[in-house]
């Protein structure tokens, strides 16, 4: 009998048996009592390499098998493409998640497993069937008292989201929340994870086309971004608007007669977390290519070889001295 039951995937990071591991399981439990079938992948405990990018990228071509490094990131690039629903926990380690999270990302995500290129260009036969847009939600958790002490964690989070088009529906930044089980001593969380869980797999018991721009969690959050619903952007002086670094969206700022900052964020369907928004990144890439590198790049060879072979500043790992 064949299993029609939704799937969706965890993946997270952190200690065993951790503060995050505890929210995501908590999610979970909400999404199995929905009927859905629930995987955690503890990255933690998988042989995971940082990607080489290597020359003509086999994997673009092949897919994730076909990857020079043999270790389990073809088998966690399965487990993404089976899935109806991507989950991805992380406690923040100096303001960041920790760094398997961004090997994880660049292993499995990026360019290879961009939805936009592959409408531009056609599916591989490799994802085949598994083309599709998911539903998706992060947690990330923090342990200083202050929340600007996981200021990247949210924001880094999002980035194994974009080439894939997984459809962020909820999210949720944890801080104050340290040392070992603690995660249970605050019932705000919980709660919180709960409803998490319950938004993911409401999302994923209801496929639309696509889940853009379509928002489960808290509204009242109160995070600057209407549409990533976090509160990290760019501020140059000189300018009247703020660009959210997650999304890429524009904020137009002013302040209130008490001097507090008010945003309006126009419309918009062509941020980074639209496939409109994709499209234009993978245009601007090909543009690049064409029009600025490819008419000056026999200028460049000369130069390009000398730096290639100079070896006098390298030192060897001693893994790497025989
Ligand atoms: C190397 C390291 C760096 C950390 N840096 C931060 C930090 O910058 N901000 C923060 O809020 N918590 C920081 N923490 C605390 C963890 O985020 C916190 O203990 C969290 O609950 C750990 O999650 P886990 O139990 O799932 O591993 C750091 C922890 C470690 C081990």
């Amino acid at each position: 009998m064949s299993n029609t039951k939704k799937k969706v995937v965890a993946f997270t990071a952190g200690r065993r048996g951790g503060n995050t591991e505890i929210y995501v399981k908590i999610a979970l439990e909400q999404m199995e009592q929905m009927g859905i079938e629930c995987k955690l992948i503890r990255l933690h405990e998988c042989d995971l390499r940082p990607c080489k990018d290597c020359p003509n990228g086999p994997c673009y071509m092949h897919g994730p098998s076909a990857c020079i490094l043999k270790d389990d990131g073809p088998w966690l690039a399965e487990q993404f493409l089976d899935s109806d629903g991507y989950l991805l926990g992380a406690p923040v380690w100096s303001l960041s998640p920790c760094g398997i999270v961004t090997d994880f990302r660049d292993r499995v995500f990026g360019p290879k497993m961009d939805l936009a290129m592959w409408e531009a260009h056609g599916i591989p036969d490799w994802a085949d069937g598994r083309a599709k847009q998911r539903p998706g939600a992060l947690i990330s958790v923090g342990g200083a008292l202050t929340e600007h002490w996981t200021s990247l964690g949210m924001a880094t989070l999002y980035t194994t989201t974009f080439s894939a088009q997984t459809n962020v529906i909820d999210n949720m930044n944890v801080y104050q929340v340290a040392d070992q089980g603690e995660a249970l001593m605050r019932n705000d969380y919980v709660l919180r994870a709960k409803y998490l869980g319950q938004n993911l797999g409401h999302a994923v018991l209801n496929p639309q086309k696509d889940w853009e721009n379509k928002w489960l969690g808290n509204l009242e959050d109160g995070e600057a971004c209407p549409g990533c619903h976090t509160s990290l952007v760019i501020a140059k002086p000189g300018k009247n608007y703020v660009e959210c670094a997650v999304c890429g969206r524009k904020g137009l700022l002013s302040l209130d007669e008490d001097g507090n900052i008010q945003y309006r964020w126009p419309e918009d369907n062509r941020n980074r977390l639209t496939m409109m928004g994709k499209f234009d990144h993978v245009r601007e890439i090909q543009r690049h290519t064409e029009e600025i590198y490819k008419p000056h790049v026999d200028e460049i060879q000369e130069e390009l070889n000398r730096y290639r072979k100079m070896e006098q500043f390298t030192v060897k790992a001693p893994s790497k001295q025989k």
